[in-house]
């Protein structure tokens, strides 16, 4: 064969390769495009639940207000089961905590316009040592017990030698179990939410087997936890959008968000990071005792309504990392200039991740989603106050510790005219005639 002839063959074989799914491609099976939103019950009450702790919360999810701004989850997490199986294999609710059964309580939790998510595990057994789904990924009992959502974990792993199977091979099993369950009945498929902590990036494959991902460790209520994984995620920011959310987690003490060991200011940086980056907001504070300054954060509609922004699904990402060198991978000191877009305008999130107050100045070109040449509408997504126009750079005052500003900016026309200097970035400021300008 010629060359010619060769590198024709070759071409051609090329082009009729069998065309694979991008690894960006989420799975779109018509459940979850938005982060979703709702309450957990690891956080408050940790094992101990029962049927009314349920219920009682999501009747406070109604009353406050929680469930008509996209709170419509009520999820049970572990421990909700008996130790052992029925004689035929199957999960058993504890008879003790839930004595009206599932599917009374899904029932109940439905007539409230709620969704209802249950919680089980990956592997042998669950986090408490509760009987796990490996292997019996295909009982149709999340499903028929009335659950729309399951939350998916990790612990008890099946070794080597018996999985035959990797991390995704794990998780592939419930995710084939689910489309099949939904293939057969008709019914919409459950919410897969992965939770295995961010091992072996998933990120990369979680995608398409289910809605969201959790990317890191548990995390606890307190600034250092918060601010390693916004410094985790900070990397992988790309990998959120419609059908496919990275999961930032839920916070595993009752206090936060309420009057624990979060100042205010660091649970809105808390909850304006969560919800501008696109994580899944799940409520993990005792509703009975809630705070108004926790209600505060978590009502918070013009940052929901990013979070839930129905046209842009990407989230924000930074664009410099200012005390640190651009790309600085730092637990302590993650990124503090972030911006993005969405359905209304450029978003904007400044975070101080010093021990004291700091004046934050950036230009607004060093944003993508920013026309250079245009004047911005500035709105304040904390005060809920239009804070004039922005022209080529904006300075927020005096940002508290660990606190957190939020803006929408809206092109509001071009600059006024003689705007000095003539390019905001220097960097090859010429004009037409190739003559330097500044
Ligand atoms: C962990 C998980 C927590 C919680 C806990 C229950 O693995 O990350 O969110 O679900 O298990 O045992």
């Amino acid at each position: 064969m010629t060359f010619l002839a060769l590198s024709l063959a070759a071409s051609l074989a090329y082009l009729t390769l069998p065309s694979k799914p991008l690894p960006a491609a989420a799975l779109n099976n018509g459940v979850g495009k938005l982060p979703f939103m709702g309450y957990n019950t690891w956080n408050a009450y940790h094992c101990d639940i029962d049927e009314d702790v349920i219920i009682q919360t999501a009747q406070l999810m109604k009353s406050l207000g929680l469930a008509d701004l996209g709170y419509e989850h009520m999820n049970i997490d572990d421990c909700w089961a008996e130790k052992t199986r029925s004689a035929s294999g199957d999960l058993v609710a504890n008879a003790t905590r839930f004595p009206s059964g599932f599917n009374n309580l899904t029932s109940r939790i439905h007539d409230l316009g709620l969704k209802a998510g249950i919680y089980s595990d990956s592997g042998w057994f669950t986090c408490q040592l509760y009987p796990g789904s490996y292997l019996n990924e295909a009982r149709r009992q999340f499903q028929n017990w009335g659950f729309d959502l399951l939350k998916y974990d990790n612990c008890a792993v099946p070794f080597d030698e018996i999985i035959d199977l990797g991390m995704v091979g794990k998780y592939t099993r419930m995710a084939d179990a689910i489309a099949n369950l939904s293939a057969t009945t008709g019914q919409p498929p459950l919410f897969y939410s992965l939770c295995q902590w961010g091992r072996e990036q998933p990120w990369l494959w979680a995608r398409k087997l289910g809605q969201s991902w959790r990317t890191t460790d548990d995390i606890d209520a307190d600034w250092e936890h918060l601010a390693s994984i916004i410094n985790q995620n900070s990397f992988i920011t790309w990998a959120s959008d419609f059908y496919g959310h990275n999961d930032m987690d839920i916070v595993r003490s009752s206090s936060i968000w309420g009057n624990g060991n979060l100042t205010f200011d660091e649970a809105k940086s808390h909850y304006t990071a969560w919800s501008l980056m696109k994580s899944p907001l799940l409520i993990g504070t005792d509703l009975t005792t809630v705070t108004n300054e926790t209600l505060e954060v978590l009502t918070n509609k013009e940052i929901i309504a990013i979070n839930q922004d129905p046209v842009v699904g990407t989230s924000i990402s930074p664009f410099r990392w200012g005390v640190n060198p651009d790309w600085t991978f730092n637990a302590t000191h993650p990124a503090q200039y972030w911006s993005g877009e969405s359905q209304n305008g450029t978003i904007f999130m400044l975070l101080n991740v010093l021990d004291d107050s700091a004046d934050m100045f950036f230009n607004l070109t060093e944003s993508p989603w920013i026309n250079a040449g245009r004047q911005y509408a500035v709105r304040d997504l904390w005060t809920h106050t239009d804070n004039g126009t922005a022209v080529r750079n904006f300075t927020a005052k005096a940002v508290p510790a660990h606190g957190v500003v939020a803006l929408l900016m809206q092109d509001a026309g071009p600059e006024p005219a003689g705007t000095q200097p003539p390019c905001a970035r220097p960097e090859w400021c010429i004009d037409q005639n190739g003559t330097l300008v500044q």
